[in-house]
């Protein structure tokens, strides 16, 4: 009989991970405690914008025409602990109020609630990014809450997908790693991931602290990267260097490597600022904070990016942002995806706003969530009706509708052909040669 999978929290994660499964051959149960979100998935509709999850649901929802129908969701937790082999929870950890250290809420109350229903042989996989510990707590936790006691058991395995790749990431992981206390546990997750192993992802055994930490780790590292060179750019300003031109030098080191070396305004979204401010308290919390101080200065390099990203349009409208009509392009922290969670470039639109400023944002995908966050900014059906009448056009976020934009056209309706780029991925030339001043950080105001 082939295992029987749930999906405990169907967000960004979870739909994904549920539909992937479904796809790999399992039958899933999915759950979440947001009633309209499993209305929506139930019909086969995803409550988020990730590209070919439509499809994915589609091919696998119950009761679609032409669907597997491997794939349900329900909000009953009953339901879900007599149904599933393998129960993977998915929910959000977001930061706490306040302080830098992670909310365990969600995750706790899912634990909280399914345990009591554990009646049968299971394996619980935690998914959701935790601090270090976590794992070991939670395992106590089932042991205590599960009728069925130790035939229940716990193991860790961090996703580490991308949005805008998500559904390529879990069908084509680059890697698996899973923290595990028993063979059994192993063997089942060998189990439920043999399609991509058998493709030739790596299938790392960990113990529960390492499995936890590879996911922080990871997420420290790639944000140390990213402002690595926002700081090289903040030093070319001051030098008159050019950071694109470093960046790439330094990139053909194939240690180094080209990736996550764009300067601009730095990383957002609902992962790496939350993780790496988390990751610092948890290794307070241990006594190993000397071992993550750098973290707060990656910390703040990314966070002046938008900071001098506002500083740079005012410097450009001649010193006030009063009675002056700004285009963003770009809501959403990263392009193909709808997430504005810690978005700089809604932060960037929201300080312009406070400062006075009319601004005015259009975004192909993340419209609706932006709205949600800021509904005091201006909103356009189009580029092109972001920056009619502007005086600046701010490039945010890199979708490619607007590297594909024609800079001519919009140079027609446009107040002033004024452009910052803050992600150093337009091309520059072109919008010179069509009247526009381009400039980009860490690069010289030619
Ligand atoms: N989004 C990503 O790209 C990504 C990548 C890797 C890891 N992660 C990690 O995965 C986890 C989930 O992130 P996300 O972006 O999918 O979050 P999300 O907010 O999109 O989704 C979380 C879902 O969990 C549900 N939920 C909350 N409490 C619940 C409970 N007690 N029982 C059942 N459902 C509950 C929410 O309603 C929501 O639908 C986080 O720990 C995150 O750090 C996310």
């Amino acid at each position: 009989m082939p295992l029987k999978l749930t999906v405990i929290g169907t967000g960004y994660l979870g739909a994904t991970h549920a539909a992937a499964m479904a796809e790999l051959g399992f039958e899933v149960l999915g759950l979440d405690i947001d009633e309209g979100k499993v209305a929506l998935l139930s019909q086969g509709r995803t409550p988020i914008y990730e590209p070919g999850l439509d499809d994915m649901l589609a091919r696998h929802v119950v009761g679609l025409e032409g669907s597997s129908g491997r794939l349900r969701f329900t909000t009953s937790w009953q339901e879900v602990a007599e149904f599933g082999d393998v129960h993977f929870v998915c929910v959000n950890t977001p930061q706490k109020q306040g302080e830098y250290g992670c909310d365990m809420s969600h995750v706790d109350s899912a634990f909280a609630l399914l345990a009591p229903h554990l009646r049968r042989p299971a394996l619980v996989v935690g998914k959701s990014t935790v601090p270090v510990g976590s794992a070991a707590r939670l395992a106590g936790k089932l042991r205590e809450l599960a009728p069925a006691g130790d035939e229940v058991e716990l193991a860790w395995n961090p996703e580490f997908l991308r949005e805008g790749f998500a559904v390529q990431d879990t069908m084509h992981p680059d890697r698996i790693v899973v923290g595990v206390a028993s063979e059994r546990a192993e063997s089942l997750l060998r189990e439920v991931y043999s399609g991509p192993v058998a493709e030739g992802t790596p299938f790392l055994v960990a113990d529960y602290p390492t499995s936890e930490l590879v996911k922080t780790a990871a997420n420290a590292f790639l944000a140390t990267k990213i402002s690595f060179i926002n700081a090289m750019a903040e030093v070319c300003e001051s030098a008159g260097g050019d950071v694109a031109m470093l960046a790439q030098a330094i990139g053909h080191d194939d240690r180094i490597g080209h990736k996550f070396l764009r300067a601009g305004i730095g990383f957002g979204g609902g992962c790496l600022p939350k993780d790496i401010r988390a990751f610092m308290a948890r290794a307070g919390e241990l006594g190993a904070d000397q071992a993550l101080t750098f973290l707060r200065e990656v910390d703040s390099v990314n966070m002046r990016r938008r900071t001098h990203m506002v500083e740079l349009a005012r410097e450009a409208l001649g010193g006030s942002f009063l009675g002056r009509r700004i285009a963003v392009l770009g809501a959403t922290f990263k392009p193909d995806s709808d997430d504005v969670r810690d978005s700089p470039a809604l932060n960037v639109a929201g300080q312009i706003h406070l400062q006075g400023g009319q601004v005015t944002v259009y975004d192909p995908k993340g419209m609706d969530n932006a709205r949600r966050v800021f509904p005091t900014l201006g909103y356009a059906r189009s580029a092109l009706d972001a920056v009619r009448g502007a005086d600046i056009v701010l490039h945010l976020t890199e979708w490619r509708e607007f590297r594909e934009l024609d800079p001519a056209r919009l140079a027609e309706v446009a107040g002033q052909r004024h452009l910052l780029d803050g992600r150093n991925a337009l091309d520059a030339e072109q919008w010179r040669k069509a009247g526009w001043t381009y400039r980009a950080m860490g690069r010289p105001n030619a």
